[in-house]
């Protein structure tokens, strides 16, 4: 077989299970990005007094003092030593694990973790133990049985999202901890969807429960409700010096434009203090929910992330497609983003939707979810 029809056998079989993917634009009322706090929509000032682009990895003069500020900035607004800017989440997860994990450690990683976290796990060549999702007991007996025959020198970690993008559920993290604790194991903590959108000063689900002390390293980033390019890591001085001079993301890839730097400092300037777009995001939440519950619509997540379980792959698409007919840009998430058989529906609320438009869609999902009993393939 050639390897052009290597590739038509993959794409049709892909075809022939409901997975195939097209790069679709915007189809009506946002309720699939992640723009929870709606400063997608917000224009940045100019900042032509600064390069365009990074031009070279920030080690081989990629590096503009731009940088330093905002990862100061960063720092500070967690509370923490330090922080690191990357130019993705993606390479955040993958460039940290794959520094920080080495072989002979053992990391335990929950089943639903981001691809992110998963690649970055493989590139470590760290053991691996797979934890069912958020099930503290089956976390705690791999941990237990590990520990009959760990080795001296053996580093262990916990790695987990704190709020599950595509289930909308929380990690226990306080439980985590716990957990790391008792077991020698340092926890990492991947705040993507979390980030902007909790605590006082909005700093995430770490910061609001007070545990930014207890976790070794969290992954933010800023495509998702910061509306800015990039990503950044937080931890100690320790840690941001072992990743400038070990973690390959980092060292081997563009920085990120200086100008994205005056974005972050846009941000830094909003965010901490803009309590009132949370505090609407988490009205509007209640909104939905509220509406959902009224109408005995089944759904899933917590918070601003909301899903129906439809479970076929086809079955998601074509619910998916009826509603985007209504207006309503809502896409099915398939498997491998989710596991087979757990096809759904996301909706991703937004402080810039307004209660009526929420209550609205409520009332419109549910022929969706009547006619869509969840099953497997
Ligand atoms: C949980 C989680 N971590 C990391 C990432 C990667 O972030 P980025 O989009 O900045 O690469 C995503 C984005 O999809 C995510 O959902």
């Amino acid at each position: 077989m050639s390897l052009f029809d290597r590739w038509r056998v993959t794409l049709d079989r892909l075809r022939a299970e409901g997975r195939f993917r097209t790069l679709t634009p915007p189809i009506g009322l946002d309720f699939s990005s992640n723009d929870y706090l709606g400063y997608g929509k917000l224009t940045f000032h100019d900042a032509t007094d600064l390069s365009r682009s990074g031009s070279a990895s920030r080690l081989l003069r990629g590096e503009h003092p731009i940088w330093s500020e905002v990862e100061a900035r960063l720092a500070d607004w967690h509370g923490a030593e330090a922080a690191l800017v990357l130019p993705s989440g993606y390479a955040a997860n993958e460039g940290l694990l794959a520094t920080l994990l080495e072989p002979g450690d053992v990391v335990f990683s929950d089943k639903l973790n981001h691809a992110s976290i998963i690649d970055g796990i493989r590139l470590s060549r760290a053991d691996k133990e797979i934890f069912l999702h958020n099930n503290l007991a089956d976390l705690e007996a791999r941990l237990t049985h590990r520990g009959a025959e760990r080795k001296a020198g053996e580093a262990w970690f916990i790695v987990t999202e704190s709020l599950f993008g595509m289930e909308g559920d929380f990690a226990p993290l306080a439980e985590l901890a716990d957990l790391a604790e008792r077991h020698d194991a340092h926890l990492i903590v991947d705040e993507a969807h979390a980030t902007g959108c909790f605590g006082e000063h909005g700093g995430g689900l770490v910061d609001a429960a007070g545990l930014r002390g207890r976790i070794l390293a969290c992954v933010h980033t800023g495509g998702k409700a910061l509306a800015v390019p990039g990503a950044y890591i937080v931890g100690s001085m320790l840690l941001k010096e072992l990743l400038v001079n070990r973690c390959r993301h980092l060292i081997f890839t563009t920085a990120l434009p200086p100008m994205v730097g005056n974005w972050w400092l846009e941000m830094l300037d909003r965010v901490p203090s803009d309590t009132a777009t949370r505090d609407r995001l988490h009205a509007n939440v209640r909104a939905f929910r509220e509406t959902a519950e009224s109408v005995k619509l089944r759904i899933g997540g917590n918070v601003y992330i909301a899903t129906v379980p439809i479970g076929n792959d086809a079955d998601a698409m074509r619910a998916a497609t009826r509603l985007q007919a209504l207006g309503y840009d809502i896409r099915a998430i398939r498997p491998p983003t989710v596991p087979i058989g757990t096809a759904r529906l996301r909706i991703s609320i937004h402080a810039d939707h307004d209660a009526e438009t929420l209550r609205e869609l409520a009332k419109n999902m549910l022929p969706t979810a009547i006619t869509s009993e969840p099953r497997t393939k």
